[in-house]
Order: structure tokens, then sequence, then C-alpha cells
């Protein structure tokens, strides 16, 4: 469907949702209104018929009508568009809030003065070419476009809002066409710009850094710019590449909350901008240090998108259609839906002390453990004089090391997979290490290429962890990497790659060079995932510096944090759960005392951390496990097979979080809703006071459940609103696993 200026006021155009009894109308139009509405959210904006201009109307509850704006005081010092709710602000015309778009012009100045031209309406929802997005069949989502044109530059916006009803979810990004004669430059891209009303709200960002990603802040959106952004080239383990703004009064299950989320895995920038109106304009996007995107006439510059979600029910509703929507619109992985092998890692037992024979060693004692899927972290490969036998040298030859592996990868990791998983009939499966974006300049691949890695030209290339970042905005770069990575694939039955990432980017030839580097490494990792889509690529990043939405595009879990502690990781997973699905958390039980905190936690409270998790596995080496510990091995494997389906598919619930509350909880209710599997925590050992009871959620109220908590069956009502009396000792650092089984 398709409308112009011209048809201002012309029949509705209207696309409808077919998802089923509840479907909604999904996007109105009329070349002056626009509506998107998803099963408990409306999205409003019109067109103003003298500026021309896209002015924000509402983003929230059900909605359906538009309403006058607030009657703002025009005198005074601030007029014109500073006084309205813009949806795609730009740079002049009297609004002195930051923009979402600030393009530099060939002679230098920064003006725009972009407006309406023309909408569509289309079922589905278009690619983004070159970048990572949510997809939909034309049942799941609706995509509105909205074109505005910039006369005096010759320059072309394409808005895009894509809705999924079911999950009240929008999906924004915008295109840049430039039909001028001369070079411009985007300074400033925000992909999602929406001004809301004078609301009093708070700012929820997950802020950390390394062995301590995704703790949840809290702070109020104040007057001026409230915001975080990280500068490392990668969306970082500082700040992850979402806010969420939530009422004062919001909880974990009730409230409203706004999720807004970037499918990028390069520099971001988020900001909220409080002006003098209260009016408080949401920005997320590229970080401006990072940009000055060169766009030559007759070129494009597409953003990447934002996934904004609106709940009424709370921050844990919010979570819950991020995590739907990401598993079922965003992954694109064979392996979402599949349940994950139980691993165990050679890094934390073995570190750099690794050869064919100490490799054997832990891939039998692996298998012996009952373990299905044994990973040969960093330390395999390179050749002397740069054998990777600790972090200085090798990175860049990904060539099995010839003292370690004298017949090359193929026979080993035949050895491997000649083991029985312990109580079965399978074969041990293997994987392996790779940080194919690095290099170490003690390399082959320095000495042969000095000029693929970031630099530039006139200043010193610093190093972090002896290592430099490959330009892989290059193409000879991508192709290298592809070929080194399906060179390692081709050479022996490889089922699993974890690929690390180990720091942040410094000197670049341009600030443009960071999203170059990110379209270069969308082609590689697009490649490579639809060349083998059957290999389990795991991301990594020193931990979980780059978990985010893009990478989840292509692969379907990452390693959550280098900090295996296990009252460290409640906390870290619980903030990762905010918008990532558990399914995506990659999750080990490490040997104790932990090499990060040298706290000392039971096997028991180390595994049920580990096992809300998508990928459950261990690191640490078998045969230093005392007798209670490698005991208590055959339950928590049950226990996995038990619970990794649910953590899968089902739908998660954080009941109480481990800064608020001595005893942390978390719920998983299955697909099918007859199970839900209850993670309980006692942190610290407390005389008095009492626990507080353990009240579950999202059960059958009228439904009797058995567990194996309790003798008989108890309502779900009591359950839910009476709760469970849990039999906590005086002792640090318990925990509990609480089946609920529907009768
Ligand atoms: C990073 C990862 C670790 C491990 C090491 C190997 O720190 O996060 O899990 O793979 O690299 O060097």
């Amino acid at each position: 469907m398709r409308g112009t200026l011209g048809s201002l006021l012309a029949s509705a155009a209207v696309a409808r949702a077919a998802n089923g009894a509840n479907s909604t109308t999904a996007i109105t139009a009329d070349g002056s209104n626009f509506t998107l509405t998803g099963d408990g959210v409306s999205y409003l904006f019109h067109v103003d018929p003298s500026s021309l201009d896209l002015v924000s109307d509402h983003f929230g509850g059900p909605a359906t009508d538009f309403t006058p704006p607030a009657n703002i005081y025009a005198g005074g010092w601030s007029d014109g568009l500073t006084n309205t709710r813009r949806e795609f602000p730009d740079v002049g015309r009297s609004d002195y809030r930051l923009p979402a778009i600030h393009i530099k012009h060939a002679d230098g100045d920064t003006v725009s003065a972009f407006t309406y031209q023309s909408y569509d309406i289309t079922a589905g929802k278009p690619a983004l070419p070159g970048l990572p997005a949510t997809y939909g069949s034309d049942s799941d989502v609706s995509t509105l476009t909205v074109r505005m044109y910039d006369n005096y530059s010759d320059i072309e916006a394409v808005l895009s809002y894509s809705i999924f009803p079911k999950y009240n979810a929008v999906a924004r990004s915008f295109r840049i066409s430039n039909n001028g004669t001369s070079n411009i430059s985007i300074e400033r891209a925000a992909s999602f710009s929406v001004d809301l009303p004078n609301l009093d709200l708070n700012m929820i960002e997950l802020q950390g850094d390394w062995a301590h990603e995704m703790n949840r802040v809290i702070r109020p959106v104040q007057y001026g710019e409230t915001g975080f952004r990280s500068t490392e080239g990668y969306s970082s383990h500082i700040h992850n590449p979402f806010m969420a703004l939530i009422s004062p009064t919001t909880t974990e299950s009730s409230g409203e909350a706004w999720g807004f989320n970037l499918v990028y895995s390069g520099s971001f920038a988020t900001t909220t901008e409080r002006f003098s109106h209260g009016y408080i304009r949401v920005l997320l996007g590229l970080n401006p240090l990072h940009a000055s995107i060169p766009v030559a006439p007759g070129d494009t510059f597409q953003a990447p998108e934002v996934v904004a979600v609106y709940s009424s029910e709370g921050l844990g509703g919010m979570s819950r259609s991020y995590h739907d929507l990401y598993r079922n619109h965003l992954s694109r992985s064979n392996h979402t839906f599949q349940t994950r092998p139980v691993l165990l890692n050679s890094w934390e037992g073995l570190g750099f002390d690794i050869n064919q024979t100490s490799l054997d060693a832990l891939a039998q004692q692996t298998a012996d453990l009952g373990i299905k899927l044994f990973v040969n972290d960093d330390g395999w490969f390179g050749k002397t004089p740069y054998a990777r036998i600790n972090d200085t040298a090798g990175l860049g030859d990904w060539i099995p090391n010839p003292d370690h592996f004298p017949n090359g990868l193929g026979p080993y990791v035949a050895s491997v997979d000649s083991f029985t998983v312990a109580n079965t009939s399978e074969k041990l499966q293997f994987g392996i290490w790779m940080e194919p974006e690095m290099v170490n300049p003690n390399s082959t691949l320095y000495t042969e290429h000095p000029d693929w890695v970031m630099y530039q030209g006139k200043h010193p290339r610093t190093l972090t962890r002896n290592q430099l970042v490959l330009n892989v905005g290059m193409t000879e770069v991508q192709d290298f990497i592809i070929q080194a990575v399906s060179n390692v694939i081709n050479s022996a039955n490889i089922r699993y790659i974890k690929w690390d990432n180990n720091r942040g980017i410094h000197e670049m030839p341009s600030p443009a060079a960071d999203y170059e580097y990110m379209l270069g490494l969308y082609r590689v990792i697009d490649n490579l995932t639809t060349t083998y889509p059957d290999i389990l690529f795991e991301g990594c990043a020193s931990g979980g510096g780059r978990f985010d939405a893009g990478l989840l595009h292509y692969w379907p879990q990452h390693w959550t944090s280098d900090n295996t502690d296990a009252a460290d990781r409640l906390t870290i997973q619980m903030g990762t759960t905010i918008m990532y699905p558990p399914s995506a958390m990659a999750c080990h039980v490490s040997a104790i005392p932990n090499g990060v905190t040298m706290r000392n936690i039971s096997i028991e409270y180390r595994a049920t951390v580990a096992l809300m998790c998508g990928s459950f596995g261990f690191e640490l080496k078998p045969v230093d496990l005392s007798a209670e510990e490698r005991a208590a091995i055959p339950g928590i494997l049950a226990n996995w097979e038990l619970i990794n389906p649910i953590v899968i598919s089902g739908s998660f619930y954080r009941l109480a979080l481990p800064d608020d509350t001595n005893w942390p909880a978390a719920q998983l209710v299955s697909q099918d809703e007859t199970t839900a599997v209850v993670f309980a925590f006692q942190q610290q050992a407390t005389v008095k006071p009492a626990a507080p009871p353990l009240r579950m959620a999202a059960l059958n109220a009228t439904a009797m459940y058995r567990s194996n908590a309790f003798n008989g069956t108890y309502s779900g009502a009591t359950l839910m609103n009476a709760g469970l009396n849990l039999p906590w000792q005086v002792e640090d650092y318990q925990s509990m696993l609480i089946y609920l089984y529907k009768q």
C-alpha cells in the first residue's frame, strides 16, 4: 500500500496481522496519521501540516485516537520545533535537543531539513542490507516505511517501523541516500528516536567490566542528558547496547517498562534528553565518536535497527517479550530451539599447558564423567617461533602447532571422537576455540600483512593482551578469516566453535572504520554460519564483552562471563536475562577456590546457577574433583537432562534478585506449561530473620502441582500466593532445584 502527500486523508491503508484470533490491526496510515498496534502496545505519530515534520504522539499501552498535544507556553526562549515531540529530529529549525540524524555536507554545514513525502505499508519485514535484524513472515510482522526528503541537500531518509504485534515490539531503523552531487558524512545516527511526554521515568542499564558484566543499574532520567556509550569498538563489557525506561513504581511483575536494544556489535551511544518542558527524547544508535561515515553521491547508509518493547507487566513482561521475539525472530541458528550438549572446556583446567597427550587425557576424563562435548580452548595453534604457548604469540596462524599435534587436528580429533560417553552409547564430540579477528605481532600473518591491522598511519599500534585487531572492514581480511575458519572446520570433525574476541579497538584509520568493521564481520559470520549451519557457534569476548543482539542473529549462544564464581554469576546472569534469553547464555561449573574471587562454593550451588543457561558445562580438571564433588556429577547431569529443554524453549521469571535479597530465585515454565523448575538460593547463613516464603509465578491457579519439594499436591494459587517455606540451614551458599508438575 502506498500513500503520498497528495492522498492525505485518503482512505485508511490497513495491514492486518494474521497471528490468530487475537490479531489486531497492526498498521494504519493515511499519509497524515500513523498507528502501529500490537496486542498490548500502540505507537502513534503524525505529520505536522505546516512543518511537514513527524510528530510523536504515543508509545505505550493501547491507544486508538490521536489527542491534542500538551499546551506548552509558546513564548520565551524555546520555541518552534523544540516544543514538539519529534520522531526524526535533525539539526536546525529551532530544535535545541540532540538530533537522531546529523549530516555534515561537503561545504562543512550541518543543517538538514527532512520533510515528509510518502509512506508504504508491507506485510513482513525486508532484510537490512549487510546488517543483522529481526525477521518474520507476513503473518508475524508488518512494516511501515516513511520517506522524508531534504530538498536543500537532495538527501532522502527512509524510516522503517516494523511491528511484531504478538511481542509488543517495534523494530526501527533508517536509510540515508545521497541523491546530491557532493559527498556527505553521517556524524550521528540514532536508529531509534522518540520523544516521550513529561513523565517521571527511571533508566535501567547493564553496566560492568571484565568478570563483572551486566550489573543492573538504575537512575532517574534527569533534565539534560542521561546515558552511556561504548567507544571500545564493540558493544563492550562496560555498557550493553540496551536501556529500559520504567515508571518509578514498576516492579518485575507490574507497571510500565519500555526496552530499547540495538541490534549491533560495534560502538554505540544511548541517551535520554529531558528538556525544559519535561519531554524525554530517547536516542539509541551509533556512537558519534565512531561515525563520520562518508556517503558518496548515489550511495546509501543503512543504520542498524533498534528493537523496542513495551510492557505493562513490569520488567519481567518486557524480558519475556524479548526472549520470545529473539528466539523466534532474531536468531536464525539451527541450534536455537535444540538442547545443547553438556560440555567440558579445557581453559580453566589446563590453560596453555596443552598438548595432544594432556588433552587426550582430559577428553577421556570428560567422557568418563558422562559429558558429551569436549572443547579445546586456546593454545593449539601457531608454529615455532610463533607457537601459541602463552598469550604473546600465534594469533592469526590458524594451523595446529606441530610440536603438540604432530599429525594435525584430524587424527587428534578422531581420537577424542573415539571415547564413549559414560552411561550412553554416544561418542564424545569435539569443539575448538578461535579468535579470528585478532593477530599477535608475533605471528606469520602479521609478518606477511602488517597493513591488515587497525592502525592510524603515524600513531603507534597500541597492544592489549599482546595483540592487535585485524581490520575486518577490509575485504582481504574478511576472505582470510573465512578461509582460515573453513580450513579448521574442514580439517577435522569439529562440532562447535568458540569464537573469541579479547580486546577493544584503539587506533582506527578513520572513525567510520568501526561501522565498516561491523559490516565486514557480519559478512564473514553470515558466510560461515550459512556454509556450516550444523556447527554450534558460541560467541565470547573475554566473557560477555560482546553479548549482543547483533551476534545473536547468527550464533545461538554467548559465553556469559569469565567470572565463573557462582555468587557473582547469579547477578551477571540475572542481568543478562533482562533482554537476552537464558537459552543464549553459556555457563560452566568451575573448580574451587574460584580463580577470580577465590570463593569456595559447593558444587550443587555452582551447578544450580549454571543450569539456568542454555549451554551448560564444566571448566575444570575432573581428576581434581573431590570425592564428594565427583559423587554429585551424575545428579547434576540428570538435572541437566530435565532442565535443558525447558531453558531452551520455556519462559523465564526472575522471582527475586541477589542484590535485593539473601534468598534470590528464578523460575522457568515449560512451553507446554506442564512443568516448572525453580532455582532457589540462600546466599549467606542467617540466624535471624527467617527466609520469606518462596512464591512462584505463572502457574495455573486452579491446577494442582506435585513436586520433589513437598509431599502430596498444592494448588497453583497456594504456590503463587502463600508460597513455600524452604528448609534452609544455617550455612552459606545453599541451593535447591524445585520441580513442579501440573497434575
Ligand atoms: C578469553 C575467554 C576465555 C578463554 C581465554 C583464552 O579470556 O573469555 O574463556 O577462552 O580467552 O585465551
